[in-house]
């Protein structure tokens, strides 16, 4: 007997190629853990990135190539938990796919297997090309990112705008182009100029899913922390913030810590 666990209807590679189709717009937002999960999830975003970011805003790291593809996997079944509709999509951290396609394809399954997510996220183009193909052929659905990929933090040397120049944005064209006839449902385009970006939505039958990528593509994602304005310090351009929750979360703590200390909290009708 097969058990309904997903009682809502839940979105699909299939309904997110449809929606590139009909012209409308896929909202995605990074998730790391199950109670911002339930929200977003019940808030309407259609595809969950448990992305690699966690190792920025979630455990404090520089850069995004310290997390652990175990770390991921523990991120992950967390989101799962939490959602109902979205599509779940787990970022293959750096060093568990670029040595060998076996060695990818072990990871990918790891993630799937121990997560109960729906597909995995691999940066780069022509150089992964046996990665992808090994992935796919487990059927295995797989985003692809391309332009500025965090994991090459250390071979570009600054977080700036890739791809303005003519050799490397014919380089991007090629590789997305590449990342569609292997068979990946989507692809992330990271920080390039906004007309580069809109060439690359309206040459390819999968969507295009921007960030700093102009509005000409199939989709946006940002990250959760950022747009909700827990991270202050980070103020790229391509960002907009929906909320101050640094502000509001730091004067409700203030206000508990106020309570505390002044015996106010708790009153009688908070104790037994
Ligand atoms: O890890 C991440 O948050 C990402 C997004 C920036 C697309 O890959």
């Amino acid at each position: 007997m097969s058990v309904q666990k997903r009682d809502v209807k839940v979105v699909t590679t299939h309904q997110l190629h449809n929606m590139k189709e009909r012209g409308e717009k896929i909202s995605m937002l990074t998730a790391y853990d199950y109670s911002m999960a339930t929200i977003l999830d019940a808030a309407g975003v259609d595809v969950l990135l448990v992305g690699d970011s966690a190792s920025n805003v979630m455990a404090g790291h520089e850069t995004t190539l310290p997390i652990t593809l175990d770390q991921m996997i523990y991120h992950a079944s967390s989101v799962v938990r939490g959602t109902k509709r979205a599509f779940v999509v787990v970022d293959m951290p750096f060093g568990s796919y670029q040595g060998n396609s076996s060695e990818a394809l072990r990871s990918a399954i790891r993630i799937m297997k121990e997560s109960g997510a729906h597909g995995v996220k691999l940066e780069g183009g022509a150089e992964i090309k046996d990665s992808i193909v090994r992935i796919l052929s487990a059927g295995v659905p797989v985003m692809g990112h391309l332009g500025l990929t965090p994991q090459s933090i250390y071979k570009f040397g600054t977080y700036t705008v890739r791809a303005k120049e003519e050799a490397e944005a014919q380089k991007l064209i090629e590789d997305a182009q590449l990342l569609q006839e292997l068979g990946c449902f989507a692809i992330v385009l990271e920080k390039i100029p906004s007309e580069l970006a809109k060439k690359v939505a309206e040459s390819l039958n999968i969507p295009i899913i921007g960030i700093g990528a102009g509005p000409h593509v199939d989709g946006q994602v940002l990250v959760v922390h950022d747009m909700l304005g827990i991270n202050k310090e980070f103020k790229p351009r391509f960002l907009r913030r929906y909320a101050d929750l640094h502000a509001i979360m730091t004067e409700a703590v203030q206000h508990y810590v106020q309570d505390v200390k002044s015996k106010d909290f708790p009153n009688e009708s908070e104790a037994y």
